[in-house]
């Protein structure tokens, strides 16, 4: 099956390439076509990556695959969560994560715990969409470790592996991370196959 990855984030192509290998998958990206993906104004996850998934495969005319995903701080009331990729309106990566680290400088302990959630939205040129969820749980360190990864990456401890995402291998992320738990529930439905659709259908 020839698969349209609807991402513009190089981190995200990057993951999303590894996860899908098994299923021997022909991806391709926005790079193979002119698009501009729409404004993310959804409330939620799945709305976000619908709205893109849906949008590549229509115009496009091939099965897309879009992933929505942020960063979670129950005790900042779940900021940054769909704004992550644009918080406080910091242009960078790093910027961001200096922003994220001074809305958190009073929060000690386990007002720390964070979420990553990712959701994958497979779209079909026909309408029919398909979701698929990951989430872990970590904490916000006050100081960033590791060169790694992408966005968050280096703020975001896991503490069952004993390291930031950003300490990790792209299969050790995987293992690990939102993204990878997101890619094996989809891998699960596809493995012998496309799943049957009056189970699959997203509402
Ligand atoms: P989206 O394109 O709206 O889904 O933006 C997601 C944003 O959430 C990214 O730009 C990152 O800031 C953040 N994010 C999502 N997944 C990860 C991850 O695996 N590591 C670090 N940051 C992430």
């Amino acid at each position: 099956m020839r698969v349209v990855l609807a991402t513009a984030n190089p981190g995200k192509v990057r993951e999303l390439t590894l996860g899908l290998a098994p299923l021997g998958w022909t991806l391709l990206s926005l790079a193979d076509f002119p698009l501009r993906l729409p404004k993310e104004e959804g409330a939620t996850f799945l709305e976000n990556a619908l709205l893109k998934a849906a949008y590549v495969a229509k115009a496009t005319g091939l099965p897309a695959l879009a992933d929505d995903s942020g960063l979670v701080v129950p005790a900042l009331g779940g900021e940054p969560g769909v704004h992550s990729a644009r918080y406080g309106g910091r242009e960078t990566d790093r910027e961001r994560n200096v922003y994220l680290l001074e809305r958190m400088r009073h929060l000690k302990g386990e007002e720390r715990r964070a979420l990553f959630v990712a959701v994958l939205v497979l779209a079909y040129p026909d309408g029919h969409a398909e979701a698929y969820e990951g989430s872990v749980e970590g904490m916000v360190l006050e100081a960033p470790r590791g060169e790694g990864g992408f966005g968050y990456d280096p703020l975001f401890y896991v503490p069952e592996a004993g390291k930031t995402f950003a300490e990790m291998t792209l299969e050790e992320k995987a293992r690990h991370s939102h993204r990878g738990k997101a890619l094996s529930a989809l891998l699960e439905a596809y493995e012998k196959g496309p799943p049957p659709r009056e189970i699959s259908r997203l509402e």
